[in-house]
């Protein structure tokens, strides 16, 4: 148990990026509702030159600000935005939902500026969310892409999707359900992820650097603030056989989220050359796998864990 809490870092980590709304057992904030009540006034009409919900144009330097930074000006007021949009009663919380709610229509590739193709995704996510509600993967839009005419047959596979399709608000990502109400007061993964360092692969997060940048704060222990990583700087070269470079273990990217419990001895034996990995095993989930494209950058991220350039072959053979 105190393996698998542990080894949740990463994903512990985007997750609570993720709900930092502070998704309560009840009493959750409906951001949409609450849009509807006090917002809507001037943000659907353009009132007062209020940025109008959808208008991706309008919202992404606001949205680039971080969230932190509109909660603060719609809680307070902003040029012709009353405090709260006027709302005394509003709670913090209820703001920062609405807030959500707008950023969550209002980001590229949010319904304002793709509205058919996501009405389409998103019927295809209700009904499969009726279909199976425990699902954790996307794994529908493949055969529903058959049913949605103009849905991409890659969107299934995550590795694919273009930019504007990555990382999208929780009502459309495909894994939450669109007609919970909680779903819209989630923050959306691409203001989270906005100040963060980015990558090519996976979520298009850079962990290792947003976190030697200071740029996130991951508690090492679920129970005790206080407690801090063990960092061991130690790299274990694999020689790879054929042209591909070799492949750099490092201890020290590791233990700054990892306990060595969490890998020794189970997944591997703690001696150098003592354990067989291949890319099979990987990629079935097994040694590197168990973790990388699960709660760590994928396969597909190849020069990352193969960073070693081999010497160039000898000419001397070439050339008798
Ligand atoms: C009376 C009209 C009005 C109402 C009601 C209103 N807004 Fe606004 N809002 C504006 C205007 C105007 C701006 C643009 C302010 C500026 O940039 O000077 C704005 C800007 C914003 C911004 C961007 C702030 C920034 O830093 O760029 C957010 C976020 C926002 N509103 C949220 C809300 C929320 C949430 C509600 C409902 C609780 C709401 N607004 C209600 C008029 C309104
Ligand atoms: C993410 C997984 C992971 C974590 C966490 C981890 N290790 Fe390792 N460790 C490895 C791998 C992989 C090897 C190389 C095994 C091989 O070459 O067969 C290794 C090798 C070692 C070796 C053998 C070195 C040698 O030269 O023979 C020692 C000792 C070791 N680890 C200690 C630790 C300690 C102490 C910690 C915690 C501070 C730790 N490891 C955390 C994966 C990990
Ligand atoms: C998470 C780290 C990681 C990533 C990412 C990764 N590899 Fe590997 N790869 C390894 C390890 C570890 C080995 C085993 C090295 C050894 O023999 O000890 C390996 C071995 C290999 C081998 C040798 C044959 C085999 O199957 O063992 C090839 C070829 C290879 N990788 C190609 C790739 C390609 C191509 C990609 C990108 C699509 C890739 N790897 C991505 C870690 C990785
Ligand atoms: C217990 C989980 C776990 C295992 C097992 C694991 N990793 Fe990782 N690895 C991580 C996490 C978490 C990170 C940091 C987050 C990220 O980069 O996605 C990371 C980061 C890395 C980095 C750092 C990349 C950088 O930018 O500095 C490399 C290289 C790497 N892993 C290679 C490997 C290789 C090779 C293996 C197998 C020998 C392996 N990892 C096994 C979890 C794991």
């Amino acid at each position: 148990m105190k393996n698998t809490i542990k080894l949740r870092a990463a994903l512990f980590l985007s997750m609570t990026i993720a709900m930092s709304n502070g998704v309560g057992a009840a009493g959750l904030p409906n951001g949409k509702a609450i849009y509807d009540s006090t917002c809507v006034a001037c943000h659907s009409t353009g009132a007062a030159g209020a940025p109008k919900l959808g208008d991706s144009g309008a919202w992404a330097p606001r949205i680039k600000t971080g969230p932190v930074a509109l909660y603060a000006t719609a809680t307070k007021g902003k040029g012709a935005m009353p405090a709260r949009g006027g709302n005394a009663d509003l709670s913090d919380a209820e703001v920062h939902a609405a807030v959500n709610y707008i950023i969550s229509q209002s980001e590229p590739g949010a319904k304002g500026t793709a509205p058919k193709a996501s009405k389409a995704f998103a019927a295809d996510t209700v009904k499969q969310a009726a279909l199976a509600p425990v699902a954790a993967e996307p794994a529908g839009p493949a055969a529903g892409g058959a049913t949605a005419p103009g849905t991409n047959v890659n969107t299934f596979n995550r590795l694919m999707r273009p930019p504007a399709q990555r990382n999208l608000p929780p009502p459309e990502d495909g894994i939450h359900d669109p007609a919970n109400d909680g779903t819209h007061s989630l923050q959306p993964p691409l203001t989270a992820f906005a100040p963060l360092a980015k990558s090519n692969d996976g979520n298009r997060v850079d962990w290792v650097k947003s976190l030697n940048d200071d740029k996130i704060n991951p508690r090492y222990d679920r129970n005790d603030p206080n407690v801090k990583p063990m960092v061991m700087d130690m790299n274990i070269v694999r020689e790879v056989k054929g042209s591909m470079p070799d492949v750099v273990y490092p201890h020290k990217q590791h233990t700054q989220w990892l306990d060595c419990s969490n890998c020794h001895p189970a997944i591997f034996i703690p001696q150098k050359g003592a354990n067989q990995i291949s890319m099979a095993a990987i990629l079935l989930g097994q040694k590197c796998g168990v973790c990388h494209g699960k709660v760590a950058f994928p396969v597909s991220d190849c020069r990352r864990c193969h960073s070693k350039s081999k010497p160039l072959p000898v000419k001397a053979e070439a050339k008798p």
